[in-house]
């Protein structure tokens, strides 16, 4: 029998809109329900959700979020509806207003996992939802992704304080890199590389952001000393690639330049971890996959334990505490 919880706090679960609304102790509940969602799986997946229906309403496309999403929902016993291809669906044709599309979809639904591109709109969702919203990769977050990736780095390295994570790609619009930095800013002793060309450095808000809450982090943009010393030294590296069309910009540096490859794996220490959010596109070698320190398909099965974890304790917040 798992141990009760302690106080549950689950009325700032309503909705998940943005990274920065976790603290630490919701991370750690979220957390310790993500590791009973690994029993859950193992034996086969339970009813605790028997009767809810999932709304999965996606603007723009997905694999990874919705697909995880989904099956988190079933393997709880619940149901899903969904919109499968954002072009084709009617209330994107018709240009039809985010608010009369949640007006009309939190009345088949118990919740709305949206994934829509403009900043703000999951928060416009919540206003005038009846059921709660969760941002599934919109408006520049990727709160849920942030979770996963936390997870991640938290059951490789066994904590998160004074972890040493180096953030690499396309970082001034890499929402997962951005919500990741705001999650990791909770935590005390954290050190941030963030390596990008110049052109897509870390934008202006997460750098005022990691300086109010006096992380200490360093800016690198491109490969040199300084990278290979970043690379020796960390514990996490957390790739997002580059740009499909970015190659030899104004700084002349190629995107081989931020590519994992076998010599930057060759500096990094033996118990780092790799990450990547996927979908990758050429910024980790296909032959690194093999190694140890490869930990991109593990975050994926993390991100069937972490909406699991959250679906319940939005949807069923009075089993927390309880065997399940
Ligand atoms: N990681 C991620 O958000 O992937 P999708 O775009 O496929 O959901």
């Amino acid at each position: 029998m798992t141990p009760a919880l302690a106080s549950f706090q689950t009325d700032s679960m309503k909705h998940v809109l943005e990274a920065q609304q976790f603290n630490k102790k919701l991370i750690g509940q979220v957390f310790e329900m993500a590791e009973r969602m690994e029993q859950v799986v193992e034996s086969g997946g339970n009813d605790l959700l028997r009767g809810k229906v999932m709304a999965s309403v996606f603007y723009t496309i997905s694999t990874r979020t919705r697909l995880s999403f989904e099956a988190a929902m079933l393997r709880l016993g619940g149901k899903v509806i969904s919109t499968e291809h954002p072009e084709a669906f009617s209330d994107t044709v018709f240009a039809s207003n985010l608010e009369d599309t949640v007006r009309m979809v939190d009345r088949y639904v118990d919740v709305i996992v949206l994934r829509h591109p403009e900043e703000g709109s999951t928060e416009r969702a919540a206003k005038v939802s009846r059921v709660p919203v969760i941002n599934a990769g919109g408006g520049g977050q990727h709160p849920t992704q942030a979770l996963l990736d936390l997870y991640t780095i938290y059951r490789a390295k066994d904590g998160i304080d004074g972890v040493s994570v180096l953030v690499m790609g396309n970082l001034a619009n890499s929402r997962t890199g951005r919500s990741l930095c705001y999650l990791l800013a909770k935590y005390s002793g954290v050190k941030i590389w963030l390596v990008s060309p110049e052109e897509l450095s870390m934008r202006q808000d997460i750098i005022d952001y990691l300086e109010r809450h006096q992380v200490s982090f360093v800016q690198i943009h491109g490969p040199g000393e300084e990278l290979e010393q970043a690379l020796q030294q960390v514990e996490v590296v957390y790739q997002t690639d580059l740009p499909r069309d970015f190659d030899y910009g104004p700084t002349g540096l190629s995107r081989q330049a931020f590519c994992i490859n076998m010599d930057m794996l060759g500096l990094m220490r033996k118990h780092a971890i790799i990450m990547h959010p996927f979908p990758r596109m050429d910024g980790i070698a296909p032959e690194v996959d093999t190694d140890p320190r490869a930990h991109y398909f593990q975050q994926i099965t993390n991100g069937l334990y972490i909406r699991m974890a959250l679906l319940q304790m939005i949807l069923a917040p009075e089993t927390l505490g309880k065997q399940i």
